[in-house]
């Protein structure tokens, strides 16, 4: 038996693929190697020893996807990271996301009914929560979504769920991703962003290799210990592994069901900039700048569901996420490069 890893070059899929392989689990990876190349799956290979079958598909080629299913009829589940997650850029180009985004996994959930597969874990993210009223941020709470991204991840989760609705077969596991960070311990595998990253670790690796000359902190009046934004960090190791537990659990039950993916303590970015400092012995300079549109205070997760359901919860803390994120950075100073 075998999971189909769509987005397997990806960051997050990368790493799942890394867990998967080690656990002695068979992996089938398609990506149109949009946002990743295909040399990920030598590194992978050198961390695990083994090399995952690749298909370069596009979600968007429903063909290519029903060849995919028809040459490996080994597959009896799909982890569906394939995406494109730029906020930014899902406002500026609100179509190619929909497209991507939605027609991508309708082309998908078409293929598997087609071969008959049944299970898939689907990479959602805390953006769906838009501003909650509270935190920790439970499962249950109002979902809202604050730009054109969130709403593919928010129309994504329904079209899951009203797949295993109308058929009781299904299993879908949605997991919300808090803030993914770090890398493999090997400094082999890690995240590896086009052009300016948008988001904090990428931003502040780039300052400590002398890429970006300083971090802009985006408000420091938030209602947060320092008063800068404060987020759920989580090791990318942690989040791979979370995928295998949901695995196992997608294939005991059926139905939908949605779990937080995060470990529940939220730091803000005055924290992290201190923690990858101490992780690396850098000084990272900084200067306060205005908030950045549309962000909020804080954002923590509640992860009991997920501990007791999966029987999964984070083992890494922030010291060792920055410990491997600046071990893959000085291992990598041009990501994969060319
Ligand atoms: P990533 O960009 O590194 O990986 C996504 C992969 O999907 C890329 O390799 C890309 O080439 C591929 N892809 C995109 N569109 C495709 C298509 N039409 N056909 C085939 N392949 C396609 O992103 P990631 O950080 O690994 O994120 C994985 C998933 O997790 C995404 O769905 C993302 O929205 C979600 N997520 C990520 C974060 C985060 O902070 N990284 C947070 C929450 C949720
Ligand atoms: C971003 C996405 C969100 C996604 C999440 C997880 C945006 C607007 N939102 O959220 O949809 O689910 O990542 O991947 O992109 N910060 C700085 N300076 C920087 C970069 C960030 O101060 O250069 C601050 C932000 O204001 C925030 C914190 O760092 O307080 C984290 O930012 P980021 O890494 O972009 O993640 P999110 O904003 O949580």
């Amino acid at each position: 038996m075998a999971v189909l890893v769509t987005g397997g070059t990806g960051f997050i899929g990368s790493h799942t693929v890394a867990e998967l392989l080690s656990a002695g689990r068979e992996a089938i990876v398609i990506d149109n190697l949009s946002n990743s190349k295909e040399c990920v799956l030598d590194r992978i290979e050198r961390i695990t020893g083994k090399r995952p079958a690749f298909r370069k598909v596009d979600l968007l080629d429903p063909e290519g996807l029903e060849r995919v299913f028809a040459e490996f009829p080994q597959i009896d589940s799909v982890i569906h990271f394939a995406g494109l997650k730029a906020v930014g850029e899902s406002v500026s180009k609100p179509l190619l996301y929909y497209e991507n985004n939605i027609f991508g996994t309708v082309n998908l959930c078409k293929a598997m009914e087609k071969a008959g597969v049944k299970r898939i874990v689907f990479s959602s993210s805390a953006t769906v929560y838009g501003k909650p009223d509270s935190v920790p941020i439970r499962e249950d709470f109002p979902l809202r979504a604050t730009n054109p991204y969130g709403e593919t991840k928010l129309v994504i989760e329904r079209i899951l769920s009203d797949i295993a609705a109308a058929d009781p077969e299904w299993s879908v596991s949605v997991l919300r991703y808090f803030n993914p960070i770090g890398a493999h311990e090997s400094g082999l595998i890690g995240e590896d962003p086009k052009g300016i990253p948008n988001n904090l670790l990428p931003y502040i690796m780039k300052v400590a290799g002398g890429k970006l000359p300083c971090l802009s902190v985006f408000g420091s009046d938030y209602h947060t210990h320092d008063g800068t934004g404060v987020r759920d960090y989580i090791h990318v190791v942690d989040l791979a592994k979370a995928h295998l537990c949901a695995l196992d659990r997608a294939a005991a039950v059926k139905g939908t069901e949605v779990f937080n993916l995060g470990t529940g303590k939220g730091y803000s970015v005055l924290d992290i900039v201190a923690a990858y400092e101490k992780a690396t012995g850098l000084k990272i300079p900084y200067r306060i700048t205005d908030r950045r549109p549309g962000d909020i205070d804080e954002c923590y997760a509640d992860p009991a569901k997920a501990r007791e359901l999966l029987g999964w919860s984070a083992q890494y803390g922030i010291d060792r996420m920055c410990e491997d994120s600046a071990r893959w950075q000085r291992m990598n100073p041009d990501g994969y490069g060319d």
